[in-house]
Protein backbone atom coordinates (compact mmCIF):
# COMPACT_ATOMS: atom_id res chain seq x y z
CA UNK A 1 0.00 0.00 0.00
CA UNK A 2 2.13 2.87 -1.14
CA UNK A 3 0.35 6.36 -0.32
CA UNK A 4 -2.21 6.86 2.13
CA UNK A 5 -3.52 10.07 3.31
CA UNK A 6 -4.93 10.94 6.84
CA UNK A 7 -7.21 13.55 7.60
CA UNK A 8 -9.26 15.06 10.16
CA UNK A 9 -12.94 14.12 9.47
CA UNK A 10 -14.58 17.18 11.82
CA UNK A 11 -13.29 20.14 12.75
CA UNK A 12 -9.19 19.25 14.42
CA UNK A 13 -7.55 17.36 17.27
CA UNK A 14 -9.82 13.96 16.25
CA UNK A 15 -6.06 12.13 17.17
CA UNK A 16 -4.73 12.18 14.09
CA UNK A 17 -0.95 12.39 15.42
CA UNK A 18 -1.76 9.06 17.61
CA UNK A 19 -3.16 7.33 14.66
CA UNK A 20 0.20 8.33 12.14
CA UNK A 21 2.39 7.72 15.02
CA UNK A 22 0.27 4.41 15.35
CA UNK A 23 1.43 3.57 11.14
CA UNK A 24 4.73 5.10 11.65
CA UNK A 25 7.22 2.29 11.79
CA UNK A 26 5.21 0.85 8.84
CA UNK A 27 5.86 3.34 6.47
CA UNK A 28 9.20 5.43 4.95
CA UNK A 29 7.90 8.73 4.73
CA UNK A 30 5.37 10.64 6.78
CA UNK A 31 4.33 14.02 4.61
CA UNK A 32 2.97 17.34 6.44
CA UNK A 33 0.99 18.96 2.97
CA UNK A 34 -0.78 21.65 4.70
CA UNK A 35 -1.13 23.81 7.60
CA UNK A 36 1.76 24.76 9.91
CA UNK A 37 2.21 25.47 13.12
CA UNK A 38 -1.50 25.86 14.15
CA UNK A 39 -1.74 22.26 14.35
CA UNK A 40 -1.67 20.35 17.59
CA UNK A 41 -0.61 16.87 17.75
CA UNK A 42 -0.29 15.29 21.28
CA UNK A 43 1.48 11.72 20.84
CA UNK A 44 1.72 9.57 24.06
CA UNK A 45 4.15 6.66 24.12
CA UNK A 46 4.78 4.88 27.26
CA UNK A 47 5.40 7.74 29.98
CA UNK A 48 6.20 9.92 27.36
CA UNK A 49 4.10 12.77 25.96
CA UNK A 50 5.07 15.06 22.85
CA UNK A 51 3.21 17.77 21.42
CA UNK A 52 4.21 18.66 17.47
CA UNK A 53 2.95 21.68 16.21
CA UNK A 54 5.00 21.96 12.65
CA UNK A 55 6.69 18.71 12.51
CA UNK A 56 5.26 15.78 11.27
CA UNK A 57 4.12 13.24 13.72
CA UNK A 58 6.44 10.45 12.25
CA UNK A 59 9.36 12.22 13.42
CA UNK A 60 8.66 9.99 16.19
CA UNK A 61 9.70 6.64 14.66
CA UNK A 62 13.55 5.86 14.19
CA UNK A 63 13.91 5.17 10.21
CA UNK A 64 11.26 7.11 9.00
CA UNK A 65 11.78 10.08 6.62
CA UNK A 66 9.68 13.45 7.98
CA UNK A 67 8.46 15.44 5.05
CA UNK A 68 7.37 18.99 4.94
CA UNK A 69 5.40 19.32 1.95
CA UNK A 70 5.67 22.51 -0.51
CA UNK A 71 1.81 23.20 0.87
CA UNK A 72 2.69 24.12 4.51
CA UNK A 73 3.68 27.13 5.99
CA UNK A 74 6.83 27.72 7.95
CA UNK A 75 7.60 30.03 11.06
CA UNK A 76 11.61 29.12 11.31
CA UNK A 77 11.47 29.94 15.02
CA UNK A 78 9.08 27.39 15.75
CA UNK A 79 10.97 25.25 13.55
CA UNK A 80 13.85 25.39 15.22
CA UNK A 81 12.67 25.13 18.94
CA UNK A 82 10.79 22.10 18.62
CA UNK A 83 13.87 20.69 16.22
CA UNK A 84 15.84 21.58 19.66
CA UNK A 85 13.59 20.35 21.94
CA UNK A 86 12.53 16.74 20.51
CA UNK A 87 16.78 16.54 20.18
CA UNK A 88 16.96 17.30 24.05
CA UNK A 89 14.56 14.29 24.36
CA UNK A 90 16.86 11.91 22.35
CA UNK A 91 14.92 11.63 19.23
CA UNK A 92 16.66 11.76 15.99
CA UNK A 93 15.81 14.32 13.69
CA UNK A 94 18.79 15.07 11.30
CA UNK A 95 16.28 12.90 8.29
CA UNK A 96 13.89 15.81 8.19
CA UNK A 97 13.55 16.92 4.44
CA UNK A 98 11.94 20.71 3.68
CA UNK A 99 10.50 21.68 0.08
CA UNK A 100 12.27 24.78 -1.39
CA UNK A 101 8.63 25.98 -2.24
CA UNK A 102 7.20 26.27 1.24
CA UNK A 103 6.14 29.69 2.12
CA UNK A 104 7.63 31.44 5.31
CA UNK A 105 5.37 33.12 7.99
CA UNK A 106 7.81 36.09 8.21
CA UNK A 107 7.02 37.83 12.06
CA UNK A 108 5.26 40.70 10.30
CA UNK A 109 2.12 37.80 9.54
CA UNK A 110 1.97 37.09 13.22
CA UNK A 111 1.55 40.71 13.82
CA UNK A 112 -0.88 41.17 10.58
CA UNK A 113 -2.96 37.99 11.91
CA UNK A 114 -3.23 39.16 15.74
CA UNK A 115 -4.20 42.64 14.72
CA UNK A 116 -6.87 41.56 11.62
CA UNK A 117 -8.97 39.49 14.63
CA UNK A 118 -8.62 42.39 17.36
CA UNK A 119 -10.10 44.78 14.65
CA UNK A 120 -13.03 41.74 13.55
CA UNK A 121 -14.23 42.62 16.66
CA UNK A 122 -17.26 40.43 17.65
CA UNK A 123 -16.74 38.59 13.54
CA UNK A 124 -13.32 37.29 14.76
CA UNK A 125 -12.39 33.86 13.78
CA UNK A 126 -10.78 32.54 17.00
CA UNK A 127 -7.74 32.26 14.50
CA UNK A 128 -4.73 30.55 16.87
CA UNK A 129 -2.25 33.97 16.31
CA UNK A 130 -0.01 32.33 14.13
CA UNK A 131 0.06 33.87 10.76
CA UNK A 132 -1.12 31.71 8.91
CA UNK A 133 -3.93 33.54 7.63
CA UNK A 134 -2.03 35.95 6.43
CA UNK A 135 0.95 33.84 5.05
CA UNK A 136 -1.21 31.91 2.74
CA UNK A 137 -3.08 35.09 1.89
CA UNK A 138 0.57 36.01 0.89
CA UNK A 139 1.13 33.46 -1.41
CA UNK A 140 -2.13 33.58 -3.23
CA UNK A 141 -1.43 37.09 -3.51
CA UNK A 142 2.05 36.45 -5.09
CA UNK A 143 3.56 38.03 -2.15
CA UNK A 144 5.00 35.36 -0.28
CA UNK A 145 8.42 34.18 1.03
CA UNK A 146 9.68 30.86 0.54
CA UNK A 147 12.44 29.24 1.67
CA UNK A 148 13.95 28.76 -1.36
CA UNK A 149 14.20 32.80 -1.09
CA UNK A 150 16.52 32.35 2.26
CA UNK A 151 19.04 31.57 -0.08
CA UNK A 152 19.67 34.80 -2.26
CA UNK A 153 19.58 37.68 -0.16
CA UNK A 154 19.21 40.00 -3.26
CA UNK A 155 15.95 38.59 -4.12
CA UNK A 156 15.06 37.99 -0.41
CA UNK A 157 15.12 41.66 0.52
CA UNK A 158 12.71 42.46 -2.89
CA UNK A 159 10.38 40.56 -1.66
CA UNK A 160 10.03 41.48 1.82
CA UNK A 161 10.42 45.17 0.55
CA UNK A 162 7.59 44.05 -1.60
CA UNK A 163 5.43 42.74 0.82
CA UNK A 164 6.02 45.62 3.61
CA UNK A 165 5.08 48.21 1.17
CA UNK A 166 1.86 46.61 1.24
CA UNK A 167 1.79 46.20 4.56
CA UNK A 168 3.37 49.13 6.33
CA UNK A 169 0.37 51.69 5.26
CA UNK A 170 -2.23 49.58 6.52
CA UNK A 171 -0.05 48.15 10.16
CA UNK A 172 0.06 52.20 10.45
CA UNK A 173 -2.54 53.79 8.74
CA UNK A 174 -5.83 51.23 9.76
CA UNK A 175 -4.12 49.57 12.25
CA UNK A 176 -2.03 52.11 14.53
CA UNK A 177 1.09 49.58 14.16
CA UNK A 178 4.67 50.39 14.18
CA UNK A 179 5.77 50.36 10.52
CA UNK A 180 8.18 47.07 9.84
CA UNK A 181 11.90 47.18 9.36
CA UNK A 182 12.60 45.28 5.33
CA UNK A 183 15.99 44.64 6.85
CA UNK A 184 15.16 43.89 10.58
CA UNK A 185 12.94 41.52 8.65
CA UNK A 186 15.24 40.17 5.88
CA UNK A 187 18.39 39.79 9.11
CA UNK A 188 15.77 37.72 11.02
CA UNK A 189 15.27 34.98 8.16
CA UNK A 190 18.28 35.03 7.11
CA UNK A 191 19.95 34.08 10.55
CA UNK A 192 18.08 30.54 9.88
CA UNK A 193 19.04 29.92 6.17
CA UNK A 194 22.32 28.31 6.95
CA UNK A 195 20.56 25.94 9.71
CA UNK A 196 17.85 24.93 7.56
CA UNK A 197 20.50 24.62 4.10
CA UNK A 198 20.74 20.92 4.35
CA UNK A 199 17.60 19.99 4.98
CA UNK A 200 15.74 21.47 1.71
CA UNK A 201 15.45 19.67 -1.03
CA UNK A 202 12.82 18.97 -4.17
CA UNK A 203 10.80 16.88 -1.73
CA UNK A 204 8.00 16.24 -4.84
CA UNK A 205 10.90 14.64 -6.57
CA UNK A 206 12.24 12.79 -3.65
CA UNK A 207 8.26 11.49 -2.91
CA UNK A 208 7.82 10.47 -6.47
CA UNK A 209 10.81 8.85 -6.38
CA UNK A 210 10.04 6.70 -3.27
CA UNK A 211 6.75 5.94 -4.89
CA UNK A 212 8.32 4.39 -7.83
CA UNK A 213 10.75 2.00 -5.24
CA UNK A 214 8.03 0.51 -3.21
CA UNK A 215 7.95 2.73 -0.23
CA UNK A 216 5.44 3.38 1.67
CA UNK A 217 4.33 7.31 2.15
CA UNK A 218 1.35 8.67 4.97
CA UNK A 219 0.53 12.47 4.46
CA UNK A 220 -0.24 13.87 7.35
CA UNK A 221 -2.80 16.41 7.40
CA UNK A 222 -3.10 19.66 9.63
CA UNK A 223 -6.81 20.80 11.03
CA UNK A 224 -10.23 19.09 9.36
CA UNK A 225 -12.51 18.83 6.60
CA UNK A 226 -14.96 21.22 8.13
CA UNK A 227 -11.90 23.93 9.12
CA UNK A 228 -10.93 23.19 5.14
CA UNK A 229 -10.77 26.69 2.79
CA UNK A 230 -12.40 25.19 0.39
CA UNK A 231 -15.41 22.50 2.04
CA UNK A 232 -15.07 23.79 5.70
CA UNK A 233 -17.32 26.24 7.42
CA UNK A 234 -16.45 29.52 5.43
CA UNK A 235 -14.96 32.02 6.99
CA UNK A 236 -14.57 30.25 10.14
CA UNK A 237 -11.81 28.06 8.53
CA UNK A 238 -8.25 27.83 8.29
CA UNK A 239 -6.72 29.62 5.45
CA UNK A 240 -5.40 26.10 3.46
CA UNK A 241 -6.38 22.87 1.81
CA UNK A 242 -7.08 20.03 4.57
CA UNK A 243 -9.37 17.68 2.87
CA UNK A 244 -7.73 14.71 0.90
CA UNK A 245 -7.06 17.02 -2.27
CA UNK A 246 -4.88 18.90 -0.73
CA UNK A 247 -2.55 15.94 -0.29
CA UNK A 248 -1.81 16.38 -4.42
CA UNK A 249 -1.33 19.92 -4.43
CA UNK A 250 0.45 20.31 -1.05
CA UNK A 251 3.15 17.74 -1.60
CA UNK A 252 3.95 18.05 -5.34
CA UNK A 253 2.34 13.94 -6.04
CA UNK A 254 -0.45 13.61 -8.27
CA UNK A 255 -4.50 11.78 -7.67
CA UNK A 256 -3.30 8.38 -9.51
CA UNK A 257 -0.56 7.44 -6.86
CA UNK A 258 -2.77 7.56 -3.46
CA UNK A 259 -4.32 4.12 -2.71
CA UNK A 260 -6.53 5.11 0.44
CA UNK A 261 -7.45 8.09 2.61
CA UNK A 262 -8.40 7.57 6.43
CA UNK A 263 -10.40 9.90 8.05
CA UNK A 264 -9.97 10.20 11.42
CA UNK A 265 -13.40 11.09 14.10
CA UNK A 266 -13.97 11.67 18.06
CA UNK A 267 -16.36 9.27 18.99
CA UNK A 268 -17.89 12.56 19.79
CA UNK A 269 -17.18 16.51 18.51
CA UNK A 270 -15.26 19.34 19.20
CA UNK A 271 -14.53 22.51 18.13
CA UNK A 272 -12.09 25.19 18.94
CA UNK A 273 -12.26 29.20 17.75
CA UNK A 274 -15.72 30.50 16.49
CA UNK A 275 -18.23 29.26 13.64
CA UNK A 276 -21.47 27.35 13.64
CA UNK A 277 -21.57 23.19 15.64
CA UNK A 278 -24.93 22.45 15.29
CA UNK A 279 -24.37 19.49 17.83
CA UNK A 280 -22.47 21.60 20.59
CA UNK A 281 -23.53 20.92 23.97
CA UNK A 282 -23.77 24.18 26.57
CA UNK A 283 -25.02 21.35 29.68
CA UNK A 284 -23.29 19.27 32.22
CA UNK A 285 -22.76 16.49 29.23
CA UNK A 286 -20.77 19.09 27.45
CA UNK A 287 -18.68 19.39 30.44
CA UNK A 288 -18.60 16.25 31.25
CA UNK A 289 -16.76 15.26 27.66
CA UNK A 290 -14.81 18.43 28.04
CA UNK A 291 -13.27 16.86 31.27
CA UNK A 292 -12.99 13.48 30.89
CA UNK A 293 -11.38 13.91 27.17
CA UNK A 294 -9.40 16.54 28.66
CA UNK A 295 -10.23 19.02 25.58
CA UNK A 296 -8.12 21.90 25.81
CA UNK A 297 -6.22 22.80 23.56
CA UNK A 298 -2.93 21.33 22.05
CA UNK A 299 -1.48 25.04 20.74
CA UNK A 300 -3.65 27.70 22.43
CA UNK A 301 -4.90 25.85 26.31
CA UNK A 302 -8.08 26.82 24.58
CA UNK A 303 -11.80 25.16 26.46
CA UNK A 304 -12.72 23.05 23.48
CA UNK A 305 -16.18 23.65 22.22
CA UNK A 306 -17.74 20.27 22.91
CA UNK A 307 -21.11 18.32 21.31
CA UNK A 308 -22.24 14.89 20.29
CA UNK A 309 -21.20 12.89 17.35
CA UNK A 310 -22.55 14.20 13.84
CA UNK A 311 -22.94 11.76 11.03
CA UNK A 312 -24.33 14.66 8.54
CA UNK A 313 -20.80 15.75 8.86
CA UNK A 314 -19.58 12.27 8.69
CA UNK A 315 -20.76 11.50 5.39
CA UNK A 316 -19.88 14.92 4.28
CA UNK A 317 -16.80 14.11 5.01
CA UNK A 318 -16.71 11.32 3.75
CA UNK A 319 -17.87 12.13 0.28
CA UNK A 320 -15.40 15.16 -0.31
CA UNK A 321 -12.21 13.01 0.79
CA UNK A 322 -13.17 10.15 -0.78
CA UNK A 323 -12.62 8.22 2.47
CA UNK A 324 -12.36 4.25 2.65
CA UNK A 325 -11.42 3.82 6.14
CA UNK A 326 -12.45 5.69 9.43
CA UNK A 327 -10.57 5.81 12.55
CA UNK A 328 -12.77 6.59 15.79
CA UNK A 329 -10.93 7.91 18.62
CA UNK A 330 -12.12 8.29 21.91
CA UNK A 331 -14.77 6.24 22.32
CA UNK A 332 -13.29 5.60 25.66
CA UNK A 333 -14.01 9.05 26.79
CA UNK A 334 -17.97 8.33 26.59
CA UNK A 335 -17.61 5.31 29.07
CA UNK A 336 -20.79 6.01 31.57
CA UNK A 337 -23.23 8.13 29.47
CA UNK A 338 -26.28 6.62 30.17
CA UNK A 339 -27.96 7.30 26.80
CA UNK A 340 -25.67 8.61 23.88
CA UNK A 341 -27.35 10.86 21.61
CA UNK A 342 -25.92 10.95 17.46
CA UNK A 343 -27.33 13.51 14.76
CA UNK A 344 -28.63 11.67 11.83
CA UNK A 345 -29.79 15.04 10.21
CA UNK A 346 -30.96 18.33 10.53
CA UNK A 347 -33.57 20.81 10.63
CA UNK A 348 -33.91 24.19 9.74
CA UNK A 349 -36.72 26.49 9.34
CA UNK A 350 -39.31 23.30 9.52
CA UNK A 351 -37.52 21.36 7.42
CA UNK A 352 -35.32 18.29 7.50
CA UNK A 353 -31.99 17.95 6.34
CA UNK A 354 -30.61 14.72 5.81
CA UNK A 355 -27.08 15.95 4.06
CA UNK A 356 -24.92 19.14 5.00
CA UNK A 357 -26.87 22.23 3.65
CA UNK A 358 -25.50 24.06 0.29
CA UNK A 359 -26.05 27.42 2.28
CA UNK A 360 -24.15 28.39 5.31
CA UNK A 361 -27.14 30.36 6.89
CA UNK A 362 -28.95 27.03 6.83
CA UNK A 363 -26.28 25.33 8.75
CA UNK A 364 -25.78 28.44 11.37
CA UNK A 365 -29.54 27.31 12.14
CA UNK A 366 -29.49 23.80 11.66
CA UNK A 367 -30.62 22.36 14.56
CA UNK A 368 -29.81 18.24 15.45
CA UNK A 369 -32.31 15.36 14.34
CA UNK A 370 -30.89 12.76 17.10
CA UNK A 371 -31.46 8.88 17.36
CA UNK A 372 -29.89 7.71 21.16
CA UNK A 373 -28.58 4.82 21.68
CA UNK A 374 -28.08 2.63 25.01
CA UNK A 375 -24.42 3.50 26.39
CA UNK A 376 -22.17 1.19 28.47
CA UNK A 377 -20.55 1.36 32.07
CA UNK A 378 -17.64 -0.71 31.82
CA UNK A 379 -14.06 0.31 31.28
CA UNK A 380 -12.89 -0.36 28.09
CA UNK A 381 -9.62 1.43 28.16
CA UNK A 382 -7.95 -2.56 27.87
CA UNK A 383 -10.05 -3.46 25.34
CA UNK A 384 -7.80 -4.72 22.44
CA UNK A 385 -9.92 -6.48 20.10
CA UNK A 386 -13.81 -5.56 19.02
CA UNK A 387 -15.44 -8.43 21.23
CA UNK A 388 -13.37 -7.33 24.02
CA UNK A 389 -16.35 -4.03 24.14
CA UNK A 390 -19.51 -4.32 25.48
CA UNK A 391 -22.26 -5.12 23.32
CA UNK A 392 -23.62 -1.40 23.71
CA UNK A 393 -20.21 0.02 22.96
CA UNK A 394 -20.19 -2.37 19.66
CA UNK A 395 -23.27 -0.87 18.83
CA UNK A 396 -22.69 2.57 19.28
CA UNK A 397 -19.36 2.04 16.68
CA UNK A 398 -21.80 -0.24 14.03
CA UNK A 399 -24.46 2.47 14.35
CA UNK A 400 -22.40 5.31 13.86
CA UNK A 401 -20.34 3.18 11.46
CA UNK A 402 -23.82 2.57 9.15
CA UNK A 403 -24.76 6.68 9.27
CA UNK A 404 -21.34 7.56 8.35
CA UNK A 405 -21.36 6.09 4.83
CA UNK A 406 -17.25 4.43 5.47
CA UNK A 407 -16.00 1.69 7.24
CA UNK A 408 -14.68 1.57 10.73
CA UNK A 409 -11.08 0.61 10.38
CA UNK A 410 -9.90 1.50 14.14
CA UNK A 411 -11.12 1.99 17.24
CA UNK A 412 -9.35 4.34 19.90
CA UNK A 413 -9.39 3.70 23.42
CA UNK A 414 -7.00 5.53 25.28
CA UNK A 415 -3.88 8.22 24.45
CA UNK A 416 -2.09 5.65 24.65
CA UNK A 417 -0.15 4.31 21.17
CA UNK A 418 -0.96 0.62 21.91
CA UNK A 419 -4.95 1.90 23.33
CA UNK A 420 -6.19 0.79 19.88
CA UNK A 421 -8.55 -1.93 18.44
CA UNK A 422 -7.82 -2.70 14.68
CA UNK A 423 -10.60 -4.24 12.78
CA UNK A 424 -8.78 -3.68 9.18
CA UNK A 425 -5.33 -3.01 8.22
CA UNK A 426 -5.19 0.22 7.53
CA UNK A 427 -1.98 0.09 5.03
CA UNK A 428 -2.29 -3.57 3.45
P1 LIG B 1 -4.78 15.91 16.37
O1 LIG B 1 -4.61 17.39 16.26
O2 LIG B 1 -5.84 15.38 15.46
O3 LIG B 1 -3.49 15.17 16.24
O4 LIG B 1 -5.33 15.63 17.85
P2 LIG B 1 -4.82 16.30 19.23
O5 LIG B 1 -3.56 15.66 19.62
O6 LIG B 1 -4.89 17.79 19.15
O7 LIG B 1 -6.00 15.89 20.21
C1 LIG B 1 -6.33 14.56 20.46
C2 LIG B 1 -6.13 14.27 21.95
O8 LIG B 1 -6.78 13.05 22.27
C3 LIG B 1 -4.68 14.07 22.37
O9 LIG B 1 -4.53 14.56 23.67
C4 LIG B 1 -4.49 12.55 22.35
O10 LIG B 1 -3.50 12.10 23.25
C5 LIG B 1 -5.85 12.09 22.79
N1 LIG B 1 -6.30 10.82 22.22
C6 LIG B 1 -6.12 10.33 20.97
N2 LIG B 1 -6.78 9.16 20.80
C7 LIG B 1 -7.39 8.90 22.00
C8 LIG B 1 -8.27 7.88 22.47
O11 LIG B 1 -8.63 6.94 21.75
N3 LIG B 1 -8.72 7.98 23.76
C9 LIG B 1 -8.37 9.02 24.58
N4 LIG B 1 -8.87 9.06 25.81
N5 LIG B 1 -7.55 10.00 24.16
C10 LIG B 1 -7.08 9.96 22.90
P1 LIG C 1 -5.05 20.19 14.39
O1 LIG C 1 -4.11 19.85 13.26
C1 LIG C 1 -8.42 22.58 15.82
C2 LIG C 1 -8.88 26.58 14.07
C3 LIG C 1 -8.65 27.78 14.96
C4 LIG C 1 -9.61 28.78 14.31
C5 LIG C 1 -9.49 28.47 12.83
C6 LIG C 1 -8.53 29.38 12.07
O2 LIG C 1 -4.43 20.11 15.74
O3 LIG C 1 -6.33 19.44 14.26
P2 LIG C 1 -5.88 29.59 12.00
O4 LIG C 1 -4.90 29.95 13.07
O5 LIG C 1 -5.63 28.27 11.35
O6 LIG C 1 -6.05 30.68 10.99
O7 LIG C 1 -7.30 29.49 12.76
O8 LIG C 1 -9.02 27.12 12.76
N1 LIG C 1 -7.76 25.62 14.01
C7 LIG C 1 -7.77 24.42 14.61
N2 LIG C 1 -8.69 23.83 15.42
N3 LIG C 1 -7.31 21.90 15.48
C8 LIG C 1 -6.38 22.46 14.67
O9 LIG C 1 -5.32 21.78 14.19
C9 LIG C 1 -6.57 23.78 14.22
N4 LIG C 1 -5.86 24.63 13.43
C10 LIG C 1 -6.61 25.73 13.31
O10 LIG C 1 -9.02 27.50 16.30
O11 LIG C 1 -10.93 28.50 14.69
MG1 LIG D 1 -4.70 19.09 17.45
Amino acid sequence: MPAVVLVGAQWGDEGKGKATDLLGSRVQYVVKFNGGNNAGHTIVIGDEKYALHLLPSGILTPGCTPVIGNGVVIDLEVLFVELDALTERGVDVSRLLVSANAHLIPSYNRTMDRVTERFLGKRMLGTTGRGIGPTYADKMNRVGIRVQDLFDEHILSQKVEGALTQKNPLLVKIFNRRAVDVDETVAELLSYAERIRPMVVDTALVLNKALDVGDTLLFEAGQATMLDVDHGTYPFVTSSSATAGGACTGSGVGPTRIDRVIGVAKAYATRVGEGPFPTELFDADGDRLREVGREYGTTTGRPRRCGWYDTVVARFASRVNGLTDLVITKLDVLTGFEKIPVCVAYEADGVRLDEMPPNQSAFHHAKPVYEELDGWREDISGARSFEDLPVNAQRYVRAIEELSGTRVSAIGVGPDRDATIVLHDLLD
